[in-house]
Parts: structure tokens; sequence; C-alpha cells
């Protein structure tokens, strides 16, 4: 028999930032990933609280306070374990903005204005500094726990890497501490679009404003049956595979995902035919899908004493880990 001793789990961390409605491209993208690969690694996942302040206005206090504990809730509906996953809040575990700052001081604000999400949510009239800066955040957030792997969508990507990129920035100015983290991003399913609009991925803060946009976790049945049916395809009366528009590959990809088909059987079971089947398999699916996540979701919030004990939980143990790599930061920039 052999005494070696297991190699440690590789460790992930990801979160979500508390503005919008959550939906089926988070869900897809992100949360349905981490729960079932919670027993592969070791898990560490939050809410990013803090850079739902980048646009205050879209954030009143009492909206966040509330916003806050529906993802919490939404996390553990989704089949996040508290026994598995350390869940905590960012705001909570203060060496996130500590180390932020001396991230801000080591990155030019040229990798910064470069970020396309800066680019497009900078188009509102006076952006502040932290819309701008929120991307040095998000590397504190990934960096304080030396990930392996970072499982996000496609859309942060960018960000991803631009926290490798201050990594290496800080490992060749003050030597080697930080382990530079990898992306982990599905290979189909990664930019779920708007389902009003295809040419835009599906977004939280659309979800709010726009019907018809996006399939929230938290919307009624008739609901989303009603937002995939009136979903945005094309003209052409029948499906066919060599003429698939983007909102048809939309549908295509989440009838994929949802009912674990592969293309070709897909467009075996929907080829010729008009758009209507593949809409109504997908409203079923999706129905299917959020139904079980919104009874765990009522049940949970039946008692938020359970949320306060699992993010107080979660904030110990995330400070722990943080705490410790700030400690080694300070001391080489000088600050300890
Ligand atoms: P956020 O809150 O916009 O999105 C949360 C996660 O959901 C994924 N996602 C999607 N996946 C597929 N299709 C879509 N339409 C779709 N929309 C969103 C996102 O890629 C993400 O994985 N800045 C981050 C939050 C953050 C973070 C971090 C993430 C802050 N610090 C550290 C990872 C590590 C954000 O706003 O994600």
């Amino acid at each position: 028999m052999s005494d070696a001793v297991p190699a440690a789990r590789p460790r992930v961390l990801s979160g979500i930032a508390a503005t919008g409605k959550l939906h089926i491209g988070n869900y897809i993208g992100a949360l349905s990933v981490w729960a079932k690969e919670q027993d592969r690694y070791e898990n560490f996942f939050f809410i990013a609280d803090l850079h739902a302040l980048t646009i205050p206005e879209n954030v009143p206090p009492d909206y966040l306070r509330e916003h806050v504990r529906e993802i919490v809730a939404l996390y553990l509906a989704c089949g996040l374990d508290p026994d598995r996953s350390v869940l905590f809040l960012q705001s909570r575990v203060p060496a996130h903005p500590t180390l932020a700052w001396i991230f801000d001081c080591l990155t030019p604000v040229s990798w910064l204005e470069r970020m396309t999400q800066y680019k497009a949510k900078s188009e509102q009239a006076s952006p502040s500094a932290g819309l701008l800066t929120y991307p040095a955040l998000q590397a504190a957030d990934i960096l304080l726990y030396q990930p392996k792997y970072v499982p996000v969508g496609d859309d942060q990507r960018q960000h991803v890497e631009l926290s490798r990129d201050i990594a290496g920035r800080f490992n060749h100015l003050y030597g080697d501490l930080f382990v530079i983290p990898e992306p982990l991003i599905r290979q189909s399913g990664a930019r779920i679009m708007g389902l009003d609009d295809p040419a835009i991925k599906m977004s939280k803060s659309l979800a709010e404003k726009r019907d018809g946009h996006a399939i929230a976790l938290l919307d009624p049945p008739d609901t989303v049956r009603r937002t995939v049916m009136r979903a945005v395809t094309d003209s052409n009366p029948a499906l066919r595979r060599d003429n698939l528009s983007p909102g048809v590959e939309n549908l295509l990809v989440l009838y994929e995902i949802l009912s674990g088909s592969t293309r070709e059987q897909a467009l075996h079971q929907f080829e010729g035919n008009g758009y209507g089947p593949l809409k109504t398999a997908v409203a079923d699916l999706a129905v299917d899908t959020v139904a079980p996540i919104q009874s765990r979701y009522n049940d949970i919030r039946a008692d938020d004493t359970y949320l306060d004990k699992v993010l107080a939980e979660g904030a110990e143990k995330a400070a722990a880990v943080a705490d410790h790599t700030l400690h080694r930061v300070m001391q080489r920039v000088g600050l300890a």
C-alpha cells in the first residue's frame, strides 16, 4: 500500500457583483460549474458587494443590503455547500480594498483604460474613479487567495488576464509571491446572449430594466415561458444548420446545455422545423431548471439567521487566508 499523501486539491476562487438580477447566463457560465465541481477543488466564492458601488445611483443602500442576501441565498439554492465551499461577502474581508490600493499604485492607468467593460460603462457622463480601478480590486479579490483557477464566463476573461499581469508586475518588482491564476471558462455556454437582442450578452442590469431580455433565476414560470417564446430568431421559415442566426444559435446552446445534448442531437431534433418546437423545449427546460432553485431559495429565505451564520463563518475562514497573503505583501513593499 502506498503511503503517499494525496495531493491537495487545487484552489478556485470566483465571485458575482451585487448588481442586477441573477440570470440563467450567470447560472450556466458560473454558478452551476462552481457547484458541480465542488469536490474537485478547494473552493472560495464571494459576493462582490464593493464592486456594486462603482455606479452608486444603481444601488440605493436598502437595495444593496437586501440584494446581497438574495444572492447568498441563490448561491446556496444553486447547490453551493458551506461545508465544501467558503462563502463570503467581499466587504467583510478588509484585506480586499487594502491590497487593491497597493495594486492601484503599481497598475498603469493605460492597462485599466484598455478594459472593454470600462470602455462600455464609462460612456456615461462622468465615470467614477472606482469604475476605472475596478479590475485592480478584482485582481486583489483573486490574488489574496492564491487560486490556481478562476472559473468565470467569457466576459470576465480580460479581467482575469489583467490580474495575471498585475501579479506578474508585483512579482517582478518585489520578488515572486503570487501564484499566476488561470481562467477556467467552459467551451460552450460561456457567453449566453440576450433573448431580446442576441448581439449583446445577457446582463444582470438589463435583466432588471428590460422585459424579455433574460431568464432571471427568480422569474415565475409564466414569465420564463413568455420570455423564451418571444426570443428574437430570424425570418427564415425553418431551422437549417448552415444558416443559424445569432438568436437561433443562442437558443440551441441553451437547449444543449440544459438538456445535456450534443449539437448533433439538437439538430436531429429541430432541423427542418419552424422555431416553435425549439422555443417550447427551451422554455420547458428553463422552467425545470429554475423551479427547484426557487423552491430551495424560498426555504432558505424563510430563516435569514442561517444566512447570517454562513456569512459569519465564511468571512472568518476567508480572512484567515487573505490576511496571511496581505501580511506577506506588506512585508515585501515595506509596510510591515
Ligand atoms: P458578474 O457579476 O457580471 O458575473 C458573474 C459571473 O457570471 C458570468 N456571466 C455569464 N456567463 C455566461 N453568459 C452570460 N451572459 C454571463 N453573464 C455573466 C461572469 O462571467 C461571471 O463569471 N467582475 C465580476 C465579479 C468579480 C469577480 C472577482 C469574478 C469581482 N471580483 C474575482 C471572479 C474573480 C463581475 O462583474 O461578474
